[in-house]
């Protein structure tokens, strides 16, 4: 998604901000811009590119000049194609105001026909250019850039972060925030701004959020910081000791395939992490994973779990309704973590989609909790379901992997991810990650309500053990196959059907969607027994039917009958079973077979020969398969 970085201070500026959009592009982005004040005209110099930021970096290099302020912007298209004209930063009609803009305006048009009437003249398709022809005819009017920038945010809804650059107030940046991020950094040479703290990592000796809903007028010796109100607030700086490691492929063709080998450690890592709290050992996570979202859990004793959580431990024996909020992969794991809590826990748990749960009624439930799981905790429409809940007196609780991100500024309590740094746009060791908490999490919960004995606690930490040496061996089993001949054999096809009941039939979700995303191939996930019921008709031999089988012995019998059902219509068969269930394996065109672990771990298990397979057949399609067409890593608008 879109990034802005920015920079004020007494340092040559222009590379300053190139590093930190360089430090963004992991969100996902189509075209760059950058502009700064030239030292020697003092006139506005910019330069916009569509593609990487490496390319902005080449066009840089025959732009002459530097200054000591300086703003970038990674776009990531909304309003308009992926072209120059519609990259940041946009301009005012005389070209002496520049910004930058994260996020969606709502009624721009509106704005946008009465300034085209009082003659100002529009280059691109963006909301984001009607901001900055406002803003310069309201500061005409003022003639000062508070009272403007106030006029602004009064008059625009949506959620937007923005940047301003004005000619005519060369040191100085005008930044806001309104339901998008936006930190502030300083070091003793001036100060940093950006979307995300990556950008000036390891550059900043103290960094602040922004306040929701606050402007700041940014120069060289100090920062102006006000409400939408225009009342002053201080910001609330915290030392920096976040480090940008540099994270790259160690070696490995691609992101993608190093995080879903990175899975079996990421899995020993966070069972090591949780198990330990709960003694009284100080706790501090370790970085082995060169993660910069490393978060040291300062737990000594049984009980601060829940204090992490900020809640109770008579609220975690009274919990009577769990619910869980989340987005894309996400919200898979948490289907998946539906079974976890209602089997294990005994307790009914609601898994809600971020987008919809904000437009659907809502239902107060005493003895509830909410637990919000993101990998970036700043996914707009998670973040919008956080602050609905928050309204209420209810407990909300985030698991995110970005100790920094908003979510974590916004709710009740956090649990860290400990994935480290995931950069494949397809999710893979995040979801792992998320498993393996919401399931440690489920049993934390049953121990506390009895419904457990710590014996069985130590058996489901063991059991995730398992399940890591079986996630990374099914790999290594079919690893030579699938690249080989697997992956060449099932790239030709144009759709599949993925299928799977119980539990395993959102783990079919994510399957369906880790191959839509880097393929590009149709695919079409449903619960097994719901083929009867219509997509039966889709089945042909041209359509692989992958099927994700069970430990359950009941709903195994039924998948049996399922994967008959499609045979008798000359599917073709791709079967996920585990070892010992020959009847199901018997039935396959292909047959990939996983040893037995815990039966609500099979998911788990899965997913890396899972993720494996997929990769295999999209790099034989030849896809940028780390960064997807049209897709983003962090979604921060609705
Ligand atoms: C985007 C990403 C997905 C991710 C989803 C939710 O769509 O491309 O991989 O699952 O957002 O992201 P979150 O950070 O909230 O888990």
């Amino acid at each position: 998604m879109c990034g802005i970085v920015g920079y004020v201070g007494r340092s040559y500026s222009k590379n300053l901000v190139l590093d930190g959009m360089q430090k963004l592009e992991y969100r996902g982005y189509d075209s760059a811009g950058i502009v700064f004040v030239e030292e020697k005209t003092s006139r506005l110099s910019y330069l916009k590119k569509i593609g990487k930021v490496a390319d902005l970096a080449k066009g840089l290099d025959g732009l002459s000049g530097d200054g000591f302020v300086c703003m970038g912007h990674t776009r990531w298209a909304t309003h308009g194609i992926v072209d120059e004209a519609n990259a940041h930063p946009h301009f005012n009609c005389k070209g002496d105001i520049a910004l930058i803009h994260n996020g969606i305006i709502e009624g721009y048009e509106v704005v946008r026909k009465e300034l085209a009437l009082k003659g100002h003249k529009f280059l691109s398709q963006t909301d984001s250019e009607v901001l900055v022809h406002y803003f310069s005819s309201v500061f005409e009017l003022y003639k000062s850039v508070k009272p403007s920038i106030l006029d602004l945010v009064k008059k625009f809804k949506g959620a937007y972060s923005l940047a301003i650059l004005m000619q005519d107030i060369p040191d100085q940046l005008i930044v806001v925030r309104h339901n998008s991020p936006l930190v502030l950094g300083k070091q003793e040479k001036g100060f940093f701004v950006a979307s995300d703290i990556v950008a000036f990592a390891g550059k900043v000796e103290e960094f602040a959020f922004m306040p929701e809903d606050s402007i700041a007028i940014i120069n060289k010796k100090s920062i102006e910081l006000f409400n939408f109100s225009g009342e002053v607030l201080l910001p609330a700086w915290q030392k920096s000791s976040f480090v940008f490691d540099i994270v790259n492929k160690d070696g490995f063709e691609h992101f993608m395939l190093k995080e879903i080998y990175e899975q079996k450690k990421v899995i020993e890592r966070i069972v090591n992490f949780y198990r330990l709290v709960g003694t009284d050992s100080k706790l501090s996570a370790h970085n082995d994973l060169g993660n910069y979202f490393d978060y040291q859990l300062d737990i000594e004793y049984q009980d601060r779990i829940w204090q992490q959580l900020g809640i109770t431990i008579d609220q975690v024996k009274n919990l009577k309704n769990i619910n869980l909020v989340a987005a894309g992969t996400s919200w898979h794991a948490c289907k998946i973590a539906q079974f976890f809590f209602e089997y294990i826990c005994k307790i009914q748990t609601n898994v809600y989609l971020s987008s919809e749960f904000c437009y659907m009624p809502f239902f107060e439930q005493k003895d509830s909790i909410y637990i919000f799981v993101s990998q970036s905790g700043e996914t707009a429409d998670t973040l919008q379901a956080l602050r609905r809940v928050n309204s209420y007196n209810i407990p909300t609780i985030v698991i995110t992997n970005v100790a920094s991100s908003t979510m974590v500024q916004e709710a009740g309590g956090f649990l860290p991810m400990q994935a480290g740094v995931e950069v494949s746009v397809a999710s893979t060791k995040a979801f792992s990650a998320q498993q393996v908490i919401l399931f440690i999490l489920a049993n934390r919960i049953a121990l506390e309500q009895n419904k457990i004995t710590p014996e069985l606690m130590k058996h489901a930490e063991e059991d995730l053990f398992i399940a890591a040496q079986v996630l990374e061996l099914s790999i290594e089993n079919y690893k030579w196959e699938i690249s080989q001949k697997l992956a060449e054999q099932y790239s030709v096809y144009k759709k599949f059907i993925f299928l799977g009941r119980h539990i395993s039939y959102p783990f079919a979700m994510e399957a369906a969607l880790k191959l839509k995303e880097i393929s590009y191939i149709f695919a079409q996930s449903y619960p097994a027994g719901e083929l009867k019921h219509g997509p039966i008709a889709l089945v042909d031999n041209n359509t692989p039917v992958v099927i994700f089988s069970s430990l359950d012995d009941i709903i195994y019998k039924k998948i049996v009958s399922n994967a008959q059902e499609i045979k008798a219509r000359h599917g073709h068969l791709v079967i996920f079973a585990f070892e010992g269930q020959t009847e199901l394996a018997d039935l396959a065109e292909q047959a990939f077979i996983v040893p037995r672990v815990n039966p609500f771990l099979g998911p788990l298990a899965m997913s890396g020969l899972m993720q494996f397979f997929v990769y295999e057949i999209t790099k034989k399609l030849g896809n940028p398969i780390d960064k997807p067409r049209n897709l983003a890593k962090a979604v921060t608008v609705e």
